[in-house]
């Protein structure tokens, strides 16, 4: 089984990527032929400063290394390095009605959130990312449920191409977490935890001790004191609780029982303590992983060899299907 997956570069990231996707992908490695990208020309698409992009290239490969990802298992690399991404992305988009790009929800709330900056990449965002997904014949796509639409579109994408062209790609499949899937913002629970939410909407994987501490006891909760697991009428402490659970392994029966008569702050302290904890590993290895400037490039250089020969064999097809050799 092959398996694609990708992250924008830009800045910090968050637990929500965290339990969505790269945890997925850690068990994965083990049992598939797995393909992670940094995938920078999507970081594009929304305002950014190109003096960061590098720094943003590097910290994310970082982030790869630090939650487990072994180099030796799956192959890393970064997105522009490999002109096949750009060049499919362009044909897909002329079998691709505007209509189905136009609907995709992601466009809608980005362009809302961005007025100034509706770029026509924003729009064509998933045709990339379907060139991304489709040149590496991948069989499945772990991400988190936000991303679950781009991916039915690729499939839709490969499946039309197939029946005009022949068939080239195969028809990937989305995984999502059992759990996790989507995580809340701390400060707007019924959103998705984002990183344009500002920084106290999210855990950064390398906030340190104290920051985590402040963001979690100053969580957006719900009026009550219960503590009880209901997404729709308590969606703030459901957030925490589900948070909690991932990254203790205790059932969420058991976290609501512990915590009965005990109000918000107790569990908020206690989770905190958990997240110091558990997040404390990806600090220490970063701090690390900051000093071995060339065994990243390395890393990189070696994956990006190995996904480009993968990428040229499909796009020679394409190409020959579409009459262009
Ligand atoms: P990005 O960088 O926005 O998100 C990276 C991954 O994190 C997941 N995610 C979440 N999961 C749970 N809860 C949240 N609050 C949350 N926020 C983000 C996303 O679902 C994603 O899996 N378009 C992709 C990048 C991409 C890609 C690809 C992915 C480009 N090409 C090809 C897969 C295959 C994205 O959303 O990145």
């Amino acid at each position: 089984m092959r398996v694609f997956s990708g992250i924008r570069p830009t800045g910090e990231l968050h637990i929500g990527n965290y339990l969505g996707a790269i945890r997925q992908w850690i068990e994965l490695q083990e049992k598939a032929e797995c393909v992670f990208c940094i995938v920078d020309l999507h970081a594009m698409t929304t305002p950014y400063k190109p003096g960061e992009l590098q720094k943003n290239i590097r910290d994310l490969a970082i982030v790869y290394l630090a939650a487990g990802l072994d180099p030796e298992k799956c192959i890393f690399f970064v997105q522009s390095e490999i002109k096949e991404h750009t060049e499919l992305a362009w044909l897909l988009g002329t079998i691709t009605p505007l209509g189905e790009l136009k609907r995709m929800t992601q466009f809608k709330e980005k362009s809302k959130k961005h007025l100034e900056y509706i770029n026509a990449g924003l729009l064509n965002y998933p045709l990339l990312m379907a060139a991304d997904i489709l040149l590496y014949q991948t069989d499945a796509v772990p991400v988190g449920k936000d991303q679950k639409q781009h991916v039915e579109l690729t499939k839709e994408i490969a499946r039309r191409f197939n029946n005009k062209f022949g068939k080239v790609f195969k028809e990937p499949k989305v995984l999502l977490p059992k759990v996790g899937e989507k995580i809340m913002s701390l400060q707007n629970p019924k959103k998705k935890m984002s990183k344009t939410d500002g920084p106290h909407g999210y855990i950064s994987l390398f906030d340190a001790p104290e920051e985590i501490k402040k963001k979690i006891m100053a969580t957006v909760t719900d009026p009550g004191r219960n503590i009880r697991y209901d997404p729709l009428k308590k969606p703030g402490i459901s957030n925490l609780l589900m948070i909690y659970h991932i990254f203790s392994g205790e059932p969420i029966k058991k976290l609501e029982n512990d915590f009965k008569n005990k109000g918000y702050a107790e569990l908020k302290k206690s989770l905190a303590k958990i997240l110091i904890d558990s997040l404390g590993l990806f600090r220490e290895k970063k701090k690390e992983l900051d000093q071995r400037e060339v065994y990243i490039k390395e890393v990189l250089d070696r994956g990006t060899k190995k996904a480009r020969s993968l990428a040229a064999l499909t796009m020679e097809n394409v190409r020959k299907k579409m009459g262009i050799f």
